[in-house]
């Protein structure tokens, strides 16, 4: 199994809306794929996570890759992992301008601001370790 994780910036301004129409049309693909995730996502950036066997995350990705809601696509790792983080198909979505003002101003004085909202790091470790924070921000606030 791999792990692969990604920032990209968006075409146009994100909005609730904009994630939700993604994990729809990956929905049926990421189920068939066996592929599980997380999809973060600030008013212009996109950072996902992508777990599951190689050759459907791989496929998976650059189909990804050519979408044009995005640009600027960036690998942050591709790595083989023995067990996943997500466990259950299919993605999670998190907008962090849905978060409430606390959490999102905790997540920018951790890992940084531009444009006056969550920057997303290019550093695997660093990504990691936002992922989960949000992951478990996400569990308390559900
Ligand atoms: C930020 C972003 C994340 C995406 N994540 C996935 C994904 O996890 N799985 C997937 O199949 N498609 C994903 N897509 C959509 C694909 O790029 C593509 O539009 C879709 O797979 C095409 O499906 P269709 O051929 O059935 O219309 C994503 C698109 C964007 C912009």
């Amino acid at each position: 199994m791999v792990r692969l994780i990604y920032r990209s910036r968006s075409k146009t301004k994100i909005t609730w809306d904009l994630v939700q129409q993604v994990m729809h049309s990956s929905e049926v693909h990421n189920e068939k794929a066996q592929v599980s995730g997380m999809l973060l996502a600030t008013n212009s950036h996109f950072l996902q996570v992508l777990e599951g066997p190689y050759e459907t995350v791989n496929e998976t990705f650059m189909r990804i890759v050519c979408d044009a809601r995005h640009r600027e696509v960036k690998l942050i790792s591709f790595n083989i992992i023995d067990t996943r983080i997500f466990q259950v198909w299919g993605m999670l979505g998190i907008g962090i301008f849905d978060l409430n003002q606390r959490l999102e101003t905790q997540l920018i004085d951790k890992y940084g601001e531009q444009d006056e909202e969550l920057q997303f790091p290019l550093e695997e470790w660093k990504a990691l370790a936002m992922i989960h924070d949000i992951r478990f921000m996400s569990d308390i606030s559900e």
